[in-house]
């Protein structure tokens, strides 16, 4: 039997390569060796507050772009969160385990909290996303480095909770993901990010957006150093997500005869981010002309996941001693 595999994504705007080269092109790979479930996480993009209607618009489009992306609801189980509203139980049933001091020492807690204000969301989102991987029993969680403390919390929380109530949930193991790191076209020593003008391609950006980003692509090269600079760096890890082995073959090749021609590079990319772009923008757009199937996609990834989470949310209760 397959390993039970759990993650999420938050519906904040849109994706970018980076995106896809950093987590969701391992979303459409896994479902061939693991049962995932696959959320788009509503309930933890309210902790930045978006504004109704772009959140409501957000979580249909993320959904839309997964499915295109190769995100099969055939072959997973694609859902929304806030359809499932026992995550947000759990949540409250799995916070006496967990500590204001363990809370406080998260990274990203630290960082959003700076930025957008100390609201309790932002303080237990990361108990939110515990129930989200214990509610399925997940096996694994595939997570990037950002993630490594969150997912850290969950197994420490299962730990105390089943030792307080008994075996309840399974202790989730870390699936490092190997995953590119995607550097800005405009500024190479920061992650490409849809907060930097300039610094993303989108998977929803035109033939002309996409041509302007990477023609201004930084490739600049310290003439002293004889090590390839990080806008080439990055050049060559989006061409080893878009283009087949030959073709990155023969630029690494003519970079080491010092043969290689920035402009020749970004041309080839330009021509393989988009034909990469082209089929999953058609695949989109359909998904999004037609709401009443995509509004049925989500309600049959519902169907798959409300009694599983229904019948742990019994356990736990029951476990708890809760009437
Ligand atoms: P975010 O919207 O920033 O939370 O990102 C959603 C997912 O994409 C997370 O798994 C991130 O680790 C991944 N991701 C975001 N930006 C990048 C990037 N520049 N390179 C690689 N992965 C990224
Ligand atoms: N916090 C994750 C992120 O920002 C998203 C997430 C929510 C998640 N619940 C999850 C990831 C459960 C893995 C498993 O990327």
């Amino acid at each position: 039997m397959q390993k039970r595999l759990v993650s999420g994504i938050q519906p904040s705007g849109t994706l970018h390569i980076g995106n896809y080269l950093g987590a969701l092109k391992q979303w459409v790979d896994l479902q061939n060796y693991y049962d995932c479930f696959f959320s788009v996480v509503d309930y933890h993009a309210l902790t930045l507050k978006p504004k109704p209607e772009d959140l409501r618009q957000q979580t249909l489009e993320t959904v839309a772009m997964l499915i295109a992306l190769g995100v099969d609801p055939k072959n997973c189980v694609l859902f929304v969160q806030s359809q499932i509203p026992e995550h947000a139980e759990l949540n409250w049933l799995l916070s006496p385990f967990v500590t204001v001091g363990q809370l406080n020492r998260m990274t990203q807690y630290k960082e959003k909290s700076d930025r957008h204000g100390q609201n309790i969301g932002l303080l237990t989102y990361p108990v939110l996303m515990a129930a989200d991987i214990l509610m399925y029993d997940a096996q694994v969680v595939p997570v990037g480095e950002d993630q490594v403390q969150h997912l850290e919390l969950a197994r420490e929380v299962a730990r105390s909770f089943n030792a307080h109530a008994g075996q309840t949930f399974t202790e989730p193991k870390p699936l490092l993901n190997k995953a590119a790191r995607i550097m800005a076209l405009n500024d190479p020593k920061r992650k490409m990010s849809k907060s930097i003008a300039g610094s993303a391609i989108g998977l929803l950006d035109d033939e002309a957006a996409v041509t302007a980003t990477i023609r201004r692509a930084v490739t600049d090269s310290d003439p002293n150093s004889n090590k390839m600079s990080p806008g080439i760096v990055n050049l060559f890890t989006i061409l080893e997500g878009f283009s087949d082995e030959e073709t990155v073959k023969k630029f690494q090749e003519k970079y080491q005869d010092g043969q290689l021609k920035y402009s020749e590079l970004k041309e080839q990319l330009i021509e393989d981010v988009m034909a990469f772009l082209k089929p999953v923008q058609k695949g989109y757009q359909s998904l999004m002309a037609h709401p009443d199937k995509l509004e049925l996609i989500i309600a049959e990834g519902t169907k798959k996941a409300r009694p599983i989470a229904a019948a742990k949310m019994a356990l736990v209760k029951k476990n708890l001693g809760l009437i």
